[in-house]
């Protein structure tokens, strides 16, 4: 496996077809496209890692995954009402199938669907208490309590989230946001602006793999059936309008961030965290999908 992930680094990981680093959040355009880390936790406790995979990065629309399961942990099926759980086939960040489907977000990755998410963990609290509770969970299943969030990201995206303050307003116009829409704003640029490596994310997501558990400390996370639906969301949606494409390449559950990161699972098997912050047309990480294609082909790990 180390040979593998070795490989990949010196192959992959040193493309000059990087993609481009998102810079419609500042802050996020500063960060140096030539990094490349990648981890791998398996379920038997081992773990592997190459390349910059210390390195913290913006886990951006990967925590939405962490997000989702402390939202499932507080209302059940009740999140369900809220957001739906079919693929979008837009951008991450569209606003159009809001206004035909009575503005409920057709999942819990795409940007809307995700605000509604942070909406549904707030439940007349502050943002303060809420991001604890998302930031404990992320703690809880890395078993790593020196995670935080970038307060430089979230403040960089507060100032420039246009986008995303509409998508909150559209949604409240619906009747769909309970919480003043700066709450719920706060609340989830913070939640995106956790920084993690890919040592730290990729142990975060054993609990998916192992069916809900975390396989080290033996502590039940989520029920095995809680661990499958995430996981099948992460298939269809994780990659918005690439989710066909990276289900076609690499068929492993999986979350993408603009800040280049990737969680893929391999249930049953290991958890991985790839990060390169060069992005693709449809703002996945370049070469990040790449190396994930490469480590499937090398491991016959995916699930098709
Ligand atoms: O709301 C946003 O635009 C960002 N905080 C997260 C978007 C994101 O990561 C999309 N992923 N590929």
């Amino acid at each position: 496996m180390q040979a593998i992930l070795d490989e990949i680094v010196a192959t992959i990981g040193a493309s000059d077809d990087r993609g481009k680093v998102a810079d419609y959040i500042p802050e996020l355009a500063t960060v140096d496209p030539n990094q490349f880390g990648i981890a791998i936790a398996t379920v038997d406790g081992q773990m592997f890692c190459a390349g910059d995979a210390e390195q913290l990065f913006s886990i951006q629309s990967i925590s939405k995954v962490f997000s989702l399961t402390v939202a499932l942990g507080k209302l059940g099926d009740g999140v369900w009402q809220r957001v739906g759980r079919e693929p979008s086939g837009d951008p991450f960040n569209s606003i159009v199938q809001l206004e035909h489907e009575n503005g409920k977000p057709r999942n819990p990755f795409i940007n809307a669907g995700a605000i509604a998410v942070a909406d549904a963990i707030l439940m007349g609290h502050q943002p303060k208490e809420a991001l604890a509770e998302v930031l404990q969970f992320v703690r809880f299943i890395a078993d790593d309590d020196s995670i935080c969030f970038d307060d430089k990201v979230a403040k960089s995206e507060l100032a420039t989230g246009h986008r995303n303050a509409a998508l909150a307003h559209f949604m409240a116009a619906y009747g769909r946001i309970k919480n003043p829409v700066d709450y719920v704003l706060g609340t989830y640029f913070h939640h995106c602006a956790i920084a993690m490596s890919c040592q730290q994310l990729a142990r975060a997501g054993l609990f998916l793999a192992a069916d809900g558990r975390d396989p080290l400390t033996g502590a039940r996370v989520v029920l095995p059936n809680r661990a499958r639906r995430i996981n099948s969301l992460m298939m269809m949606c994780g990659h918005y309008d690439g989710s066909g494409e990276f289900a076609f390449r690499v068929g492993l559950p999986g979350k993408s961030g603009v800040g280049g990161g990737i969680l893929a699972i391999v249930p049953g098997r290991a958890s991985i965290a790839v990060w390169s912050p060069g992005l693709d047309t449809v703002g996945n990480s370049k070469l990040g999908t790449q190396a994930l294609e490469r480590l499937v082909q090398a491991t016959g790990w995916s699930v098709f």
